[in-house]
């Protein structure tokens, strides 16, 4: 029986990251998303960075990281960014990138997370709820290169505040060229 399951990552799982990242992304991509996973692996914040892994039958074939942002608001709220998402070329649409989020969105949600945001492709992360309303309430550190795709998801019973929250973004992802 084919067994299919998602985990937490940890350090050791690396080198079988990287050969996801090797399929999933572009040639010219691969490079710099590599470099984010293993900043993301390193990363010391609190509350933590969070990655899960797909495996099927032990293999690793998707991989997801979700880090904290932070802020100097008065609003209690609390938030992650979803950011890289990737699932080998041979095991795309078969629901690997879907149990992923979904699984990320459940953990997050138990952590009492309020908000979840990417930078994405509106038609794919438009399927879980994300939405460019959302993140309107939610000012990136670095201007966007791309005028669409900058979204998010309420993920508790808390609103999206009424004025837009200035945030920080974990260390692994305070570079300009990943915005
Ligand atoms: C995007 C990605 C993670 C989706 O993973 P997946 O396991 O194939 O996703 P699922 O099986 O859950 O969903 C597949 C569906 O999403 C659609 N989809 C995938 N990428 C899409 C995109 N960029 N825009 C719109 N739809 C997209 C597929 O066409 C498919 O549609 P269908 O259900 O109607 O057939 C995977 O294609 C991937 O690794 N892509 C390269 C890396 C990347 O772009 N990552 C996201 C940005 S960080």
């Amino acid at each position: 029986m084919i067994s299919k399951t998602i985990r937490l990552a940890g350090e050791k799982d690396l080198p079988s990251i990287r050969k996801v990242i090797e399929t999933s992304f572009s040639a010219e991509e691969n490079k710099a998303i590599m470099k984010l996973v293993a900043a993301l692996s390193k990363e010391a914040s609190h509350p933590p960075v969070k990655s899960l892994i797909a495996e099927l039958d032990g293999h690793v074939i998707g991989y997801v990281s979700f880090s904290p942002i932070s802020h100097k608001s008065a609003s209690p709220i609390s938030g992650y960014i979803l950011s890289p998402l990737g699932v080998s070329a041979n095991h795309q649409k078969q629901g690997i990138g879907s149990s992923l989020i979904k699984t990320g969105i459940e953990m997050l949600t138990r952590d009492g997370v309020d908000v979840l945001l990417v930078y994405g492709d509106p038609a794919y992360y438009g399927r879980f709820g994300f939405r460019e309303k959302t993140a309107l309430s939610f000012v990136p550190p670095y201007p966007l290169a791309r005028p669409f795709g900058w979204l998010g998801m309420m993920i508790s019973e808390a609103s999206a505040p009424m004025d837009p929250i200035k945030f920080e973004c974990a260390g692994a992802l305070s570079k300009p060229e990943l915005w």
